[in-house]
């Protein structure tokens, strides 16, 4: 049997114990995946992980609100992909076999990647939404907006605008990912306030943490495209509403949830997801 864990606060919620088990299924081997729960600070963060990789484990998870912690945590040792480092954040943890077998211990073996972003392509390609060459505006400034940018670039888009409530975020964050990653040129991504939003895009995303607050962002009238996806799931969701009496497609982050969770699956066991097949058994539960 492996053993993988996902690590949040709180994590009771967590549907990937539920995913990786139908992976499995799928792969036709044996795994063993439970949900962590771990006090929310970095010392305990850094026990539990070495605890879990020490017993053995093979792959672990990170969720909110470690991602953070998780990418200090390989900095300082096995080292990071260049999505995690791009992202500033960890969603995936393995070990480095290559410094493994060179005889490093365990604990200083953690390496790092983040799956969140390319999710995030994986899905929109499979529900056939063109991203070559397409106009997207991705709404937000935080973690969330930052993991998928580099992923979206990567995926051909043709041009990028980023919006914020507060707009200072979006220009800091545009000449911090500029500085990181040489794939990202600050002159080619637009930025704005949310409110000052509008015109015709080909997709719209919305990284904001907005659903979950009960707010709605200050959407302009004139805001349209042909394709909205919002990366939370769940609920009724009040930036799809924007879209819903206008010509556009709508989707919700349920499958980037499948979708990350599917590259790291494949990461840690060499096995490929049937992605389209599992979404279609896990939204039928
Ligand atoms: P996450 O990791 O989910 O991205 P975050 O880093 O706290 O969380 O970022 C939250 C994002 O949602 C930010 O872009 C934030 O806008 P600000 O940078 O202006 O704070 C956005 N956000 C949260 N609540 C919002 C609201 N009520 N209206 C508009 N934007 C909101």
């Amino acid at each position: 049997t492996q053993h993988f864990i996902v690590i949040g606060n709180p994590i009771a919620h967590s549907k990937s114990p539920e995913i990786h088990a139908l992976f499995a299924e799928q792969a036709a081997i044996d795994i063993r995946y439970q949900r962590q729960y771990c006090p929310d600070d970095a010392a305990s963060f850094t026990a539990v992980v070495e605890a879990f990789f020490n017993g053995g484990g093979i792959g672990a998870n990170v969720t909110v609100p470690f991602k953070q912690i998780a990418y200090d945590c390989c900095v300082a040792r096995g080292g990071l992909s260049e999505h995690a480092k791009v992202a500033g954040a960890v969603n995936t943890l393995l070990l480095n076999t290559a410094l493994l077998e060179s005889g490093t211990p365990i604990a200083d073996a953690l390496y790092g990647d983040n799956t969140d972003g390319q999710g995030l392509v994986n899905h929109i390609t499979s529900l056939g939404w063109p991203l070559k060459g397409a106009r997207v505006a991705l709404i937000g400034a935080g973690g969330a907006a930052r993991g998928v940018i580099l992923p979206l670039i990567q995926a051909g888009i043709g041009a990028l605008t980023i919006a914020n409530r507060t707009l200072s975020k979006a220009t800091n964050l545009v000449d911090e990912l500029s500085t990181a990653s040489e794939t990202i040129d600050k002159h080619s991504i637009e930025t704005c306030a949310t409110s000052e939003l509008t015109g015709q895009f080909d997709i719209i995303i919305n990284a904001t943490s907005i659903g979950l607050s009960g707010d709605t962002l200050p959407l302009d009238n004139d805001l349209n495209c042909h394709y909205a996806y919002d990366m939370m799931y769940g609920r009724t969701l009040p930036f799809l509403q924007h879209f819903a009496a206008r010509d556009t497609q709508t989707s919700e982050g349920y499958g980037m949830l499948i979708g990350q969770a599917a590259l790291s699956f494949e990461r840690w066991t060499g096995h490929t997801v049937d992605v389209t097949q599992a979404t279609n058994t896990l939204s039928g539960r």
